[in-house]
């Protein structure tokens, strides 16, 4: 498989979801992602594999991993990659079904499930051993204390001063939280606490934990943390977090930002960029499979920067900086999507092939609802907080996904459509295309 993406990261006539082991390594982006190959539809989970030397072209490698396991025979769940000594580490979750769905034995029933936290390495990147080389290093969690045998998943791990450390996304007693644990080797792993926050959603998924300039960030996805009828009830948040590495204890902060404010995007993953930049993908959620074909994609890359209680995201450069080519028309734009740059004024409304924009009441809106037809079952109106600085607007448009970056990485709002036109209504704008 060699197929090419350009900008977004699509599912190569499959189902993906969350980015996994995302990593820049031995000179080239690496980025695994969950996939289930054989449908649009989530089930067993292999890893599959993409990487790209720009960020911006993405070339498909075939799946990396698959179950093979007693501990990932029902799958290999979301994880992370770090590099040591040359070679790359793969971290993930293997999960176990005690009671397969006789109809659909890629899903499990009543949430049996054990999950384990396991290991798989490669020299390269490229080559895996899925029989010889996979290893459990953490067994499922057995003191209900600590955290739950299977809602326990997505090893993010990272290098601290003196050990490795492993966050992890759990749940006990119907609240979420986090699980911390620390090793030497990168094979033995010893808990050493938990951090939690009462209230957002019974339990946490894909936790991420990262510096900027010495600020704590925090990135996770608590599962029903909105309060509403619609789903996606589970979403990305951040907040700005601290980790006390002498005691290898978090704290987490009351406040929180939406990862992103179109609610679509979940399970971002960070990593450090070729020029160490602090760098985060997600999956963009999709309800329908694009012409039947392919379902999940991920957001471009963003930078994150804090600035005093604030994270920023703003789209990488080196993906925003080949938009270059002037066009007239969104037409003239090839495979890569086009950007449009413009600055709306209060109550002023604007529409994009009929995604609706609008800046009222101080804040950023978006209404997808006629481009997103025949799925009432999720939101289609969005807004941003209150804006401080106007609207100023750098909108990256592809056919299935519309990233808004307001007030240079202020806020984010990414929604994904389908039948999107070529019509653009609104006064004052600019489009660029990348060259061919
Ligand atoms: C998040 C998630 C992860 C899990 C994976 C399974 O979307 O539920 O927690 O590892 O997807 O595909």
């Amino acid at each position: 498989m060699s197929e090419q993406n350009l900008i977004h990261l699509k599912a190569p006539g499959c189902w993906i979801n969350d980015p996994n082991g995302f990593i820049y390594f031995q000179g080239m982006y690496h980025l695994f992602y969950q996939c289930f190959p054989y449908s649009t539809q989530w089930g067993r989970m292999h890893w599959g594999h993409a990487v790209s030397r720009d960020l911006v072209i993405w070339e498909h490698k075939g799946i990396a991993l698959y179950p093979t396991k007693i501990n990932d025979r029902s799958g290999c769940f979301s994880g992370s990659a770090v590099e040591h000594n040359g070679k790359l580490y793969l971290f993930y979750t293997g999960v176990n079904y005690t009671e397969e769905d006789p109809d659909n034995i890629n899903c499990c029933i009543n949430d049996t499930f054990t999950a384990a936290q396991m290991r798989i390495t490669s020299e390269d990147g490229f080559h895996f051993d899925n029989i010889r080389d996979k290893i459990t290093v953490i067994p499922p969690i057995e003191d209900q204390s600590i955290g739950c045998k299977n809602h326990t998943r997505d090893p993010k791990v990272w290098r601290g001063k003196d050990a490795w450390y492993m966050i992890l996304g759990s749940t006990a007693e119907k609240e979420g939280r986090v699980l911390l644990y620390r090793s030497g080797d990168l094979e033995h792993w010893t808990f050493q606490s938990f951090a939690e926050h009462h209230g957002w959603g019974w339990g946490w998924e894909c936790p991420d934990y990262f510096e900027v300039e010495n600020q704590g960030v925090l990135i996770f996805s608590p599962m029903e943390f909105l309060k509403t009828e619609k789903l996606y009830r589970a979403v990305a948040i951040c907040t700005l977090a601290q980790f006390d590495e002498t005691v290898c204890e978090m704290k987490i902060p009351d406040s929180y930002q939406m990862l992103d404010y179109g609610l679509d995007l979940y399970a971002p993953q960070s990593t450090i960029d070729a020029q160490g930049r602090r760098i985060v993908i997600a999956w963009a959620r999709m309800p329908e499979a694009v012409e039947g074909k392919w379902n999940g994609m991920f957001c471009m890359p963003r930078v994150v920067e804090v600035k005093g209680d604030h994270v920023y995201f703003r789209p990488h450069p080196d993906v925003a900086g080949r938009f270059t080519r002037p066009i007239q028309d969104p037409s003239e734009a090839g495979k890569g999507g086009y950007l449009l740059r413009t600055e709306l004024s209060e109550g002023e409304v604007f529409s994009i092939g009929g995604y609706a924009l609008q800046y009222r009441d101080g804040k950023f809106c978006a209404d997808r609802s006629a481009v997103f037809a025949g799925h009432d079952e999720i939101q289609c109106r969005f807004e941003t907080p209150r804006l401080h600085n106007g609207c100023h607007l750098a909108i990256y448009v592809d056919s299935n996904l519309i990233e808004v970056y307001v007030n240079d990485g202020e806020y984010v709002l990414t929604n994904v459509v389908y039948g999107l036109s070529n019509e653009i209504r609104g006064d004052r704008y600019v489009l660029f295309a990348i060259e061919d």
